[in-house]
């Protein structure tokens, strides 16, 4: 149903109008248009529906600072309408402060697991420009073709187990000259396969925890896979290499956040997302305070020619998804999406049940997938051998971890 004008007016009361310009810079509007602040969740709508009608300013906490033009207000209010069935998902501000004060008065009101949300802003262009130019596909693809070369990486074979203590032993080497990093193998009960976590301890919030993870085990069929042959090239040697690479320019650059980042390749995600559950339930027993979580799981296979990046929607966190999405614009430059899995197809699902905010930023739409995995010909061959589509992933979580973790 579309409503009116002047129906939306009398919902949205609480709304008012001025065009006064102001004095700075980028904080001037020109004339004819008006302050607004948003959403970020509704910007992908607008990209579509309102093109040309708005420039973007900022973005923090999940409200955006638009300027609009003032004869477009009322297509503006419609389009909420429409899309969002809220008021409030839009206010008319009357000035720029005002604007911001009501992006940092949402701050202070937004809180997850009875602290604050994490600050999506984007301001660490310099450095963040300089590590994404460092991503190399060719060590991406080094090793996404040594995971693969092990018979299978199952949860309970030695192979499986052999593996993950090869990545544990390639993170050591890459932080070797970092006395203050630490690589752990994190043992489960169970099962022999351990996680393996790296740590680079923040300088001056150590206490804040961004997670950057993805599966280190591979399955071909559920049954019998102890023995079947899975190289899991894109399931998921592929997000293990994109991480790899993450943690190798980070050590290069003697990158020292402010905030803790956690690189965690998860023992028997196949089985039931098995070593991630363990986790994410011991850190919250332990009241660990996790801001953000991104799962790495499939980045090699370029299966939809529309996006590059797609974000699952389902069992993650809208405003992180968002803040993804403008990241990718801002440092990675290619087009994304939304798809969705279903059903909790990955580790991030076990943060979600946990309580703490996760994405998945996933190589193509669910209906575009890989028709490879889980079988033996999951293969670097099926990527024409190269790790080029990971690039983007190495890039989009670098960016994350910087802007996250300062
Ligand atoms: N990487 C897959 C999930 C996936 C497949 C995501 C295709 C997007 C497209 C993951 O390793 C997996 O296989 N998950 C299981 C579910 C899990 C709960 C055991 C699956 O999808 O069957
Ligand atoms: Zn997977």
């Amino acid at each position: 149903m579309k409503l009116s004008w002047l129906g939306s007016m009398t919902l949205c009361a609480a709304l008012t109008f001025n065009t006064h310009a102001i004095e700075k810079e980028h904080q001037i509007l020109e004339e004819g248009e008006i302050w607004v602040t948003i959403g970020t969740d509704a910007l992908p709508v607008l990209s579509k529906e309102f093109a040309g009608h708005f420039k973007k300013t900022e973005s923090r906490d999940g409200v955006t600072i638009l300027k609009v033009k003032d004869s477009q207000r009322e297509l503006l209010s419609e389009l909420m309408h429409d899309n969002f069935h809220r008021c409030g998902g839009f206010m008319v501000e009357e000035s720029y402060e005002e604007a911001k004060r009501t992006m940092n008065g949402v701050r202070k009101r937004r809180w997850v697991n009875k602290h604050l949300f994490a600050d999506y802003s984007i301001d660490q262009q310099s450095y963040v420009k300089e590590m994404v130019l460092k991503v190399d596909d060719g060590k991406i693809a080094q090793v996404i073709e040594h995971l693969s070369s092990y018979h299978n990486r199952y949860y309970k074979a030695q192979s499986g187990v052999d593996s993950s203590l090869w990545i544990k032993s390639k993170w050591e080497e890459l932080a070797a000259n970092r006395a203050d990093v630490t690589v752990e193998a994190w043992e489960h009960q169970k099962f022999p396969q351990p996680s393996i976590i790296l740590t680079i301890p923040g300088s001056t919030h150590p206490d804040e925890i961004v997670v950057i993870g993805g599966h280190a085990d591979s399955i071909a069929g559920f049954w019998g896979g102890a023995t079947r042959r899975a190289p899991g090239a894109d399931d998921n040697a592929s997000g293990i290499a994109t991480m790899t690479e993450i943690i190798r320019i980070a050590m290069e650059k003697d990158y020292h956040p402010k905030k803790t980042v956690q690189f965690m390749a998860y023992a028997a995600e196949e089985v039931g997302l098995v070593g991630s559950k363990l986790i994410a339930q011991k850190y919250k027993s332990d009241n660990k305070h996790v801001i953000g979580v991104i799962q790495l799981d499939m980045t090699n296979y370029k299966g939809t020619d529309e996006f590059d990046i797609v974000m699952m929607q389902d069992f993650t966190n809208a405003a992180q998804n968002t803040f993804l999405g403008e990241l990718i614009d801002e440092y990675v430059h290619v087009p994304w999406g939304y798809s969705k899995c279903g059903y909790g197809c990955s580790d991030h699902a076990s943060w979600t049940r946990n309580g703490y905010p996760a994405s998945m930023p996933h190589e193509a739409t669910m209906q575009d997938g890989n028709p490879h995995i889980h079988t033996d010909r999951d293969v670097i061959d099926q990527s024409e051998g190269h790790a080029g589509h990971a690039a983007h992933f190495a890039k989009l979580g670098l960016a994350y971890m910087v802007e996250m973790a300062k």
